[in-house]
């Protein structure tokens, strides 16, 4: 759970979007936070304070005024306690009152009133997209960022006034992944990381190939990890039906051949590599135009195989990677001792870090455990989630990136 102990208060302001705050706050809670609802009168026109209440089993607070709080200063003792503040839905006139510091119900009053240092604000807009698009608008975001506040995205589509475009409220699961990454060390700021993933399919003909059983989720976990920790993200991805993690730019490709032309053409603008991919060593010499069909008597078909290039090798023996300018990390899928393949493995690659995992134990599954094998030693990474060995090997990789 990863919001575990993370005390949140979700703000609500007027817009239809705060019907997605509902739910919103359940995913919040389910990911192990305490939430405290605080909403504007606006926001109650929308959605009840009561279903809020039983949502995140608390009292709801709505005015600056209510007297329930002992020293009847409940913009200061709900600020007090809170990891973050998350305004979601924030409306267009909620962002312009924020601007201009004014305080004049208690939503406002507590994000005005909180210490700056300790209780980060986070708004998630939610408009019109004429509204969206606006000048005073993007005046006000720009302001607002530079006040200090984190200004999240905003969706893209049909919006509930009939008209399609930017400005809807992002989905309470993306809001939930932006909250987690908030939290996350930045400490891939500034740094641009290439990840490849999943398996390759090489064709025999037009319906059948060969692929392997590599389910993508360690590198786009990786993807995930890296861009919570600041990175601009870029996966090339083999064929996998995985959703595409928040704010990598991916690129899908099915061939090891199509996966290294990506690959050598992203890592001119990389600092990182990372090449979780179960790339094909070799494919079908020359596939087939057509389906091969089964002929009586002839029985099967023999195929030759070229073998495919080393995409992994290739970028460590470059100039950008023996200049210390990419840093490439190498996987080994094996199915056992790890230690010795993982380190001869190292060496072949010519990779400063191996990461060697038991490939059968491992597969489609969400977790992993792994062996970090570097010119020093290795080091192990006890079974966990994909997401947390994850997170814990870009600290890893971090540690060992030459500053910025
Ligand atoms: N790799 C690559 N291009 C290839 C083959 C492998 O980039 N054509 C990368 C993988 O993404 C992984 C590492 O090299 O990071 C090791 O992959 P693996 O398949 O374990 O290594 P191989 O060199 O194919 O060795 P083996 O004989 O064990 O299959």
């Amino acid at each position: 759970m990863d919001l575990n102990g993370k005390h949140i208060v979700l703000g609500l302001t007027g817009g239809v979007a705060c019907y997605k705050a509902a739910y919103l706050c359940r995913l919040l809670i389910k990911e192990g936070a305490q939430v405290q609802v605080v909403m504007t009168e606006a926001a109650a026109q929308f959605i009840t304070p009561v279903t809020m209440q039983a949502l995140s089993n608390r009292p709801v607070y709505v005015s600056q005024w209510d007297a329930r709080e002992p020293n009847n200063m409940a913009h200061i003792n709900l600020s007090r306690e809170a990891d973050a503040i998350l305004v979601a839905p924030a409306s267009a006139d909620f962002m312009a009152k924020l601007l201009h510091g004014r305080a004049d119900d208690l939503l406002s009053l507590m994000c005005l009133a909180r210490p700056q240092e300790t209780v980060p604000l986070l708004l998630a807009p939610a408009m019109n997209r004429e509204m969206w698009a606006h000048p005073a608008t993007v005046r006000n975001v720009a302001q607002l960022r530079q006040d200090g506040a984190t200004v999240l995205g905003v969706g893209e589509g049909d919006q509930a006034c009939g008209e399609t475009g930017d400005g809807r409220m992002l989905e309470p699961e993306e809001l939930l992944e932006d909250l987690i990454a908030f939290f996350q060390p930045k400490l891939l700021a500034g740094r641009r990381v290439l990840i490849s993933a999943g398996p390759t399919y090489e064709a025999i003909d037009p319906v059948r190939g060969i692929t392997n059983l590599s389910s993508g989720k360690m590198g786009f976990a990786l993807a995930r990890a890296a861009y919570e920790a600041g990175a601009q993200v870029s996966l090339v991805a083999g064929p996998v039906s995985l959703p595409t993690p928040r704010g990598a730019q991916r690129s899908n490709v099915r061939s090891a051949l199509e996966m290294d032309a990506a690959c050598q053409a992203q890592a001119e603008h990389a600092d990182v590599f990372i090449a979780t991919a179960a790339v094909a060593d070799w494919r079908v010499a020359q596939a087939a135009t057509q389906k091969i069909k089964k002929q009586a008597g002839s029985g099967a078909p023999t195929l030759d195989f070229v073998e495919n290039p080393d995409i992994l090798a290739t970028l460590a023996a470059g100039a950008r990677a023996r200049s210390g300018v990419l840093y490439c990390v190498g996987f080994a899928a094996e199915s056992q001792d790890l230690l010795a393949q993982a380190s001869a493995k190292r060496l072949r690659k010519g990779v400063p870090l191996l990461v060697g995992n038991i490939g059968p134990a491992t597969f489609g599954q969400d977790e992993n455990a792994l062996l970090l094998v570097d010119a020093h030693g290795a080091v192990e990474m006890p079974r966990n989630s994909k997401l947390v060995l994850a997170r814990q090997l870009v600290a890893h990789i971090a540690a060992r990136l030459p500053a910025a």
